[in-house]
């Protein structure tokens, strides 16, 4: 069924970008698995309606239906929806952010929010957001949060006790700092459920996202501060690293080298995916057109013809002039069964597979990898990943980075130099994973 979409011109500047139907109908069924039998269900950005209509296919006809829309002309098509689908319940023209009247009063909230960048919103808007949400949640509201982020905040707010949040999400979400900030918030009133990754879903914006659900806690967690992190000796993973997800390729098909192509020999070692899972040292098992990193009269010359390859292929890239992401350690945060830091002795680009770590304060790479392969470090790490079915899980990035660790910066200046030597000598030596567990674990007994 469709009502009047395609009549509607977007306002980029409000954020309008509009779920596809599949995936709104898959995330109203996704709601209802959690919470079968809604009666009060809010979509605060309801755009053209399109929420309203994919619970009305998952089955959903007496459910209240709230939905507001700051845009008049979706405020009216969102009504004209409930009531061409014979649906109880109203569309409300207004900011959402200003409802300060809706706690605690929806069992579902579903929603795709407008991404709208901070510097964007009206400053006076801004603080009145923040000072809300800050006094609702007990906690601090990332200064620098997108419009989108402030939605998943007021959502939870919004609910009540056990009520179901819904959201199709940029991925910025996962890669930004206040993305993480949000997340660890939301995580203190709401267990996050699931969080899984779109590629590119909406028509003509090239973003990946993700579909959220959280389910509302019956009372929030305590706030983990630093000081009471430090207080048992134990600092979050980012205060030892910094950690980049690795090299993203606009795509693979394009930018992965093969044999035979012209330019082969100007593509660059790269690392896509460990081929022997018996060693911790990073070997290329690929060649990809890294142009950034390459000498510049080659690379423009290999930009043509990589230019051509992508339209052979009918691939349309938006971007060819990339670098690779490089560093010492890097973890790749699909974890089977052995969880492992490889090290990275001739520093070349790794994957997207991978996160890929510097260590902060000049703390030796070589001492930091030992001690990342020994059990308690890797044991604190596994145990934040998420389950994702048939043995594998998965650690998302601000996962990672909050996972409480020793504080290695404490040891003693010979301790560092004596870690460093016997990892020098495992790297030469291209020791096994075993082997380095076990040394790693052998000296960690003694440290901390
Ligand atoms: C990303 S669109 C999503 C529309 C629809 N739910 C969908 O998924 O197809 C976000 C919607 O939020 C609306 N919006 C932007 N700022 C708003 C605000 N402060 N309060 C309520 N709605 C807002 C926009 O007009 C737009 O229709």
């Amino acid at each position: 069924m469709s009502i009047l979409n395609k009549d509607l011109l977007k306002k980029s500047e409000l954020g309008q970008v509009w779920t596809p139907s599949d995936i709104a109908l898959e995330m109203a069924v996704g709601c209802l698995k959690l919470n079968p039998t809604p009666e009060n269900i809010i979509d605060p950005a309801s755009g053209p309606g399109t929420f309203t209509k994919a619970f009305y296919e998952a089955g959903v006809l007496k459910a209240n239906f709230h939905c507001i829309d700051v845009d008049h002309r979706m405020k009216d098509a969102t009504s004209s929806v409930i009531k061409k689908l014979g649906l109880k319940g109203c569309a409300q023209l207004g900011d959402y952010l200003k409802e300060t009247t809706l706690k605690g009063k929806f069992d579902t909230l579903i929603m795709n929010p407008p991404y709208i960048r901070q510097e964007n919103i009206p400053i006076d808007d801004k603080r009145f957001y923040h000072s809300f949400l800050q006094h609702e949640l007990g906690g601090k509201v990332a200064r620098r949060a997108n419009l989108f982020a402030l939605f998943l905040l007021k959502g939870i707010v919004d609910l009540s006790p056990g009520g179901i949040l819904c959201a199709i999400v940029y991925d910025a979400i996962s890669q930004t700092r206040y993305g993480q900030e949000t997340l660890k918030l939301l995580e203190r009133h709401a267990e996050l459920i699931s969080q899984k990754h779109v590629k590119t879903p909406f028509n003509h914006v090239l973003v990946d996202a993700q579909i959220l659900f959280f389910k509302k806690r019956q009372r929030p967690l305590e706030e983990t501060s630093k000081s009471e992190a430090y207080e048992d000796g134990l600092v979050f993973l980012n205060e030892l690293l910094n950690v980049r997800r690795g090299t993203g390729l606009p795509s693979r098909k394009v930018f992965l080298a093969g044999e035979e192509d012209l330019y082969y020999d100007e593509a660059l070692p790269f690392l896509v995916k460990q081929s022997t899972l018996s060693s911790l040292l990073i070997k290329p098992d690929q060649r990809a057109y890294l142009l950034k990193d390459m000498p510049n009269n080659n690379s423009s010359k290999a930009e043509f013809w990589l230019k051509q390859k992508a339209s052979v292929q009918e691939i349309n890239l938006t971007k060819t002039a990339i670098s690779g992401i490089r560093g010492p350690i890097s973890f790749n945060y699909y974890i089977r069964d052995a969880a492992r830091h490889l090290f990275n002795p001739e520093n070349i680009a790794v994957s997207d597979n991978f996160y890929v770590s510097i260590p902060k304060d000049d703390f030796p790479s070589e001492a930091a990898w030992l001690l990342l392969n020994s059990s308690v470090y890797l044991d604190m790490i596994v145990s934040a990943a998420r389950n994702q079915g048939n043995g594998l899980s998965k650690l998302q990035l601000y996962e990672y980075n909050q996972v409480r660790l020793p504080d290695w910066r404490k040891l003693p200046k010979e301790q560092i130099g004596f870690l460093v030597d016997a990892a020098k000598n495992l790297i030469l030596t291209e020791a096994t994973y075993e082997k380095v567990r076990n040394t790693s674990d052998e000296i960690v007994k003694d440290l901390f």
